[in-house]
């Protein structure tokens, strides 16, 4: 077995493996649990484009129980874990059993979350197959659902045993997927990293030999913060930069036609995000520029009413990062310099919300 092939990370109680061999390590990790049930869950692409290999370089997993959810957000809910709580206590799952995630944030989040919480808890694996789980939501311990229209509200910090991070499985994901990841890795440049931003601003999704790269720049990143901080009490919240009004468009989009996927909602907050730094923390308007043209080159735009403003701010007002009802924001400084707990008021985001459908119209009439 070549090990060098496998880049290993250590998270404050997991591991992180990545790389094209993973499945090596992997196959040692869950021997232990043999003698006891291994369940896996799944949504219906990954059970199609995931599965297959994995059984493939671990036969013994045909023996595991696959249990499977609808894809998509609307699913990350409390009715769909009552449904995976029943199957694990009808197939008796025991405090020795195993689930392992496979899939992308969705899965990790609520699979996390109902591992943590089914017979005071079992282990997990993360085994990420989406971009954007590969980089950020599979790793950090976060894990959760969302509740009353409202993004992850019920849940706790529980890591994983170990993340199994393999980038071939990104070959069957499409762009807009691969895309929404992308905007987590732009925010890790964006508050740690200017020389990334750099590289990530002239583009790496399209060369899959640059993947690997960008997983694992953009994992330390997230490790390093986490390692620091891991119930988010201070220097964590620099991950959440662009998710205040990031979170609130995504939840808006859910409740609407034109359905934004994480990533994209977030880089929309990027945008806004950063105009706001501009105004509070001296961030260059050169460099919003430079931030605006970056993601509006490569996104689609979005279209928002003014009229719906104000549904944005009561959904941000209602986001459980804020103290006091004070609306709490991530914001830079410069590009790869970061700064939490920056309180602004509504007049401010509203400008924000304005200078992106402003932009985003010069975009689609120069398109
Ligand atoms: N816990 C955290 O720290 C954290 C961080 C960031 C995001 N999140 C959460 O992650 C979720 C978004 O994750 P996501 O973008 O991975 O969404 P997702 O899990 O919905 O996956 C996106 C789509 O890709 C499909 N898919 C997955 N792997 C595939 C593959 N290899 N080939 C083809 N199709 C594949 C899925 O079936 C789904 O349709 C959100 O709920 C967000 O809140 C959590
Ligand atoms: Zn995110």
């Amino acid at each position: 077995m070549s090990i060098n092939k496998i880049i290993n990370v250590k998270s404050c109680n997991s591991e992180i493996f990545i790389g094209d061999e993973v499945f090596n390590v992997l196959k040692e990790y869950i021997r232990p649990y043999q003698g006891s049930k291994i369940f896996i869950l799944v949504d219906e692409n990954t059970l199609q484009y995931c599965i297959p290999e994995l059984i493939i370089q671990i036969e013994y997993l045909q023996n595991a129980e696959i249990i499977e959810i609808n894809s998509g957000e609307e699913n990350k809910s409390l009715d769909i874990c009552y449904q995976i709580w029943k199957t694990l206590s009808d197939y008796k799952a025991d405090r020795q059993s195993l689930l392992i995630n496979v899939g992308g944030g969705v899965i990790s989040d609520m699979g996390g979350f109902i591992a943590s919480t089914f017979k005071r808890g079992i282990d997990f694996i993360n085994v990420p197959t989406t971009l954007l789980s590969q980089i950020d939501a599979s790793v950090g311990g976060k894990v959760g659902v969302d509740f009353e229209g409202l993004k992850n509200m019920i849940g706790c910090f529980n890591e994983p045993k170990g993340v199994f991070i393999y980038p071939n499985f990104l070959k069957t994901l499409n762009k807009r997927q691969m895309l929404s990841g992308y905007a987590e890795a732009l925010k890790h440049g964006l508050i740690k990293d200017k020389k990334y931003w750099l590289e990530l601003k002239k583009g790496m999704l399209s060369d899959s030999k640059n993947w690997l790269k960008l997983i694992t720049t953009s994992i330390h990143i997230k490790n390093k913060i986490v390692l620091a901080d891991p119930k988010e009490k201070n220097e964590r919240k620099l991950l959440n930069f662009g998710h205040t009004i990031g979170h609130a468009l995504e939840t808006y989009s859910l409740n609407n036609d034109e359905l934004l996927f994480h990533g994209e909602a977030v880089a929309i907050g990027l945008i806004c995000e950063s105009y706001i730094s501009t105004k509070i923390m001296g961030l260059s308007t050169t460099e919003l520029k430079e931030i605006s043209t970056t993601i509006l080159n490569q996104y689609s735009t979005y279209k928002f009413e003014e009229s719906d403003f104000h549904q944005l701010i009561e959904l941000m007002k209602k986001d459980k990062k804020n103290k006091k009802q004070a609306i709490n924001f991530t914001l830079i400084s410069e590009i790869g310099k970061a700064h939490i707990d920056k309180k602004v008021t509504v007049e401010i985001i509203l400008d924000a919300l304005n200078y992106y459908n402003l932009v985003a119209k010069k975009e689609n009439s120069s398109n």
